[in-house]
């Protein structure tokens, strides 16, 4: 296992009652040896400690419009210079959104604003290519081609989404506090509190968050805040029909399920621990959660005929999808498809 990284050890600079991953270890080492390595927990790292710096490293890339791009790895980010015939931009990428399961989005500053970079690393291809909504024609100049401008309300969503302890701003995110990654207390809220009453004896029940004291909707939710729900006003009964990109956003399909609708019980925790990345799909643990409801629970029907003992049933009710180029996931509507 690999040493966790010391960036996290400032664990008492961190704001407004946030106490930092490590705070939890010694009481909680069961959960924290699993978590602090998942890809949640690596979701976001400043750019010279991920390993996207070392693919940007060294690479002169080409748009087809001619603009170059090329990259150098420093101790503060990736710095990297745009240039078309006489002129060019440099700038430096900060920051390394996502993990790197499916792919990495650096983020960097341009005249003092936030701006998603033109160009991600995808590891279905182990390569470079467009980020994910970014216009496909070529860039008319280096600054455009640099990337999108983020305004301050959705570069703080951003990083919120992929950090604990993110605070906003009117000029955007507060960083000041940050734990990078989605670690215990993004989930379980700031832990202070418990930490101080669990020290001085006992804590009390309420001292912290455990959503898995929810009902199975409530659950779900916790992790739809970042993995998004449904359009609550207009919840399609076929997400995946609607718009092919809905697939990514596992609650959508999963609360489209009659699996879910008629049980009351099924959750993301059903499926998944949240403290280790998911188990890969052949794992047959997965099939045994379908048969703990469709082989004796009742309002379940009996599984079908295909569904003898050790078959896995994912491959026939949940499939993997790519609705873009180099990314693709599995498809939480649980169903009978049609071919
Ligand atoms: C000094 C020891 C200690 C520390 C530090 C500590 N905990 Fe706990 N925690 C406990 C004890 C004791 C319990 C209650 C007994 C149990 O369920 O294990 C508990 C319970 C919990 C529960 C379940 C609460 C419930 O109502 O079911 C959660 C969630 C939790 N801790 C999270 C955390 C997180 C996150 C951190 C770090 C921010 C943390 N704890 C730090 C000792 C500690
Ligand atoms: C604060 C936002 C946030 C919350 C809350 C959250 N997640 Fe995530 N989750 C993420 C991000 C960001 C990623 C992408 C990490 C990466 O880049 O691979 C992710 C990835 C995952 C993955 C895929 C990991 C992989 O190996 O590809 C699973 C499974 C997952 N989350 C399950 C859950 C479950 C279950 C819950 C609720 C208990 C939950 N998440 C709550 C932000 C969140
Ligand atoms: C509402 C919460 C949320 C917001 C806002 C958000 N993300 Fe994510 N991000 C996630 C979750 C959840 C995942 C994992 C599942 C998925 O792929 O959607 C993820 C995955 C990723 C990945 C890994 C690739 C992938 O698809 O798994 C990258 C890169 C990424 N996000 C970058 C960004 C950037 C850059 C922004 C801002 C422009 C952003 N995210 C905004 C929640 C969010
Ligand atoms: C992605 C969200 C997420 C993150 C991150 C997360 N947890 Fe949890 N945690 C949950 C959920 C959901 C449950 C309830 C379901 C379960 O126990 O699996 C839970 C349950 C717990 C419990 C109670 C276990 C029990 O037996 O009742 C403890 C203690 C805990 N987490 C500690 C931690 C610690 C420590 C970390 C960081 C190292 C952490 N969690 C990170 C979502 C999260
Ligand atoms: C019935 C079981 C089941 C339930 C319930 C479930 N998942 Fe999954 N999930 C899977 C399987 C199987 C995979 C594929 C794992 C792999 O191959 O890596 C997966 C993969 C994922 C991934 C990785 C990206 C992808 O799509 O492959 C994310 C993120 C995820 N699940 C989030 C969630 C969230 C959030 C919930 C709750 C809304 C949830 N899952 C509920 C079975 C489940
Ligand atoms: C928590 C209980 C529960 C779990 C776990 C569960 N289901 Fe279901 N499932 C139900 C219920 C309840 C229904 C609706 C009543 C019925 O048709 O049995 C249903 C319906 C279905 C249907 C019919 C869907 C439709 O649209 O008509 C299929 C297929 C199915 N489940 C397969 C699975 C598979 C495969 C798994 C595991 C990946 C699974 N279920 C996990 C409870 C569950
Ligand atoms: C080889 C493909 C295949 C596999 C594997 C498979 N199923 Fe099915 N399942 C189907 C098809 C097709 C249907 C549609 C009804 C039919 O033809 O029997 C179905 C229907 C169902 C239904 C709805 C039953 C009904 O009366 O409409 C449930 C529940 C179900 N499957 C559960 C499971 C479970 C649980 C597993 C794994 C233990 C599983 N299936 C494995 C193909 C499969």
């Amino acid at each position: 296992m690999r040493i966790p990284p010391l960036f996290l050890a400032p664990v008492l600079a961190c704001g407004a009652g946030f106490t930092g991953p490590q705070s939890c270890q010694p009481c909680h080492a069961a959960q924290y040896a699993r978590q602090w390595d998942t890809h949640h927990a690596r979701a976001l790292r400043p750019m010279a400690q991920s390993p996207m710096a070392e693919h940007f490293d060294g690479q002169p890339l080409r748009e087809r419009s001619g603009i170059g791009f090329e990259y150098r790895a420093t101790p503060a980010g990736v710095a990297v210079a745009i240039t078309q015939g006489q002129t060019r931009v440099d700038a430096l990428l900060g920051w390394a959104f996502g993990a790197g399961s499916k792919a990495f989005t650096a983020v960097g500053m341009l005249d003092g604003r936030y701006v998603e970079h033109r160009i991600s690393w995808y590891r279905a291809s182990g390569r470079f290519g467009l980020t994910l909504g970014h216009p496909a024609q070529p860039s008319p100049d280096p600054a455009t081609a640099f990337g999108l401008v983020q305004e301050p309300g959705t570069i703080f969503r951003c990083f919120n989404c992929h950090a604990t302890g993110v605070r906003e701003t009117p000029r955007g995110p507060d960083l000041g506090g940050m734990i990078p990654g989605v670690t215990c207390e993004r989930c379980h809220g700031p832990g202070q509190a418990h930490v101080e009453a669990a020290k001085a004896g006992t804590p009390p029940r309420n001292s912290i968050l455990n959503p898995g004291r929810f009902p199975a909707r409530q659950l779900v939710n916790v992790c739809a805040e970042c993995h998004r729900s449904p359009n609550a006003a207009s919840a399609s009964p076929m997400p995946e029909l609607e718009d092919p990109l809905s697939i990514r956003f596992a609650p959508v399909g999963l609360m489209a399920s009659r699996c879910f609708q008629k049980s009351n019980a099924l959750s993301c925790v059903s499926c998944h621990d949240p403290h280790e990345d998911p188990r890969p799909a052949a794992d047959p643990a997965y099939s045994r959660v379908c048969r703990t409801c469709h082989a004796t629970r009742a309002g379940a029907r009996a599984a079908c005929r295909r569904s003898q003992a050790g078959v896995n049933c994912l491959g026939c009710h949940m499939r993997e999808a790519a609705p873009a180029p180099n990314l693709s996931f599995t498809d939480h509507r649980i169903r009978v498809y049609e071919r």
